[in-house]
């Protein structure tokens, strides 16, 4: 999530099982006031960027992984792309659902424990869209492997992470457990009314290197990991300078046991 969600402090380890989440309860205070974040507002050019980099046509069907109120989900479907967006909040499901154009459609599922198999020629996961929005316990990785086994052999992958040398140089306030990576903030966030509630924020922080042992490990290809910033997105190099990181990758055949 964008630098604007907050100020931070203290370091909470913690867990999630899979089928509910902690992000749960501040989807349903959020709403639709989400959308009035400023890191929600570039999502035309983000859409452009990966519709380029990925070579996506209209007819071909991506998978939104963490889907949130359904924002790149519907610019794809205005271009002829179908969409099946995914996402643990209800809220957030039925707030997609509410408006979708024609070839966006939502569910509620937990990105760690995804069931659909080579169904996709792509898949994003933007703006911690559960990719980073766990500890270090490993569930990233769950998230990967599920993303890959929902694509097409070749098929495409864009996603943003958090970028652990930013948060380390600029999170004046924040707390970053160095031995996980997660960042934790303690941070407003406010609904359509306006009411403001106080909650916790959990980002894993990535680095590029442990992006690729990651892809790599899951059956990926990276082709590009970029410095960006929400609606800006472009192909460059890895700085310390950007809050994200976006990560292009292919899916590589899977390599099965008995096989070469
Ligand atoms: C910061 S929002 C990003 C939403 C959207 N991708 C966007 O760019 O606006 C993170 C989203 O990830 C969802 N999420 C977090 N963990 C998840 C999980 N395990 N499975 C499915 N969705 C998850 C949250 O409910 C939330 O909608």
């Amino acid at each position: 999530m964008g630098p604007d969600m907050g100020r931070s402090e203290g370091v909470v380890p913690m867990s999630s099982e899979v089928g509910s989440h902690w992000f749960e309860p501040m989807a349903d205070h959020m709403g639709s006031a989400y959308l009035r974040y400023s890191f929600t507002k570039g999502t035309v050019q983000e859409v452009d960027h990966i519709i380029s980099m990925l070579d996506l046509k209209p007819g071909m069907r991506v998978l939104d992984v963490g889907c949130g109120p359904g924002r790149h989900a519907y610019e794809f479907a205005r271009r002829g792309i179908s969409v099946h967006g995914i996402d643990i909040s209800q809220t957030f499901v039925d707030l997609a659902s509410d408006a979708a154009p024609k070839g966006a459609t939502f569910e509620r599922m937990d990105a760690r424990a995804l069931t659909f198999d080579a169904e996709f020629d792509a898949a994003v996961c933007l703006c911690q869209g559960a990719f980073g929005l766990m500890t270090a316990n490993g569930q990233d990785v769950d998230v990967l492997k599920g993303i890959r086994r929902a694509l097409k052999d070749g098929g495409g992958l864009a996603l943003s992470a958090f970028n652990a040398y930013f948060v380390v140089k600029y999170f004046e306030q924040a707390t970053f457990d160095a031995g996980s990576g997660v960042n934790h903030e303690v941070t407003e966030i406010r609904n359509q009314a306006g009411e403001s509630q106080t909650v916790d924020l959990w980002t894993g922080c990535y680095t590029p290197r442990e992006l690729r042992l990651m892809l790599s490990a899951c059956d990926f290809e990276p082709h590009s990991i970029s410095s960006v910033d929400p609606g800006g997105y472009v192909e460059g190099p890895a700085t310390t300078e950007s809050s994200e990181f976006l990560v292009v990758a292919f899916a590589t055949p899977v390599r099965r046991m008995g096989t070469r």
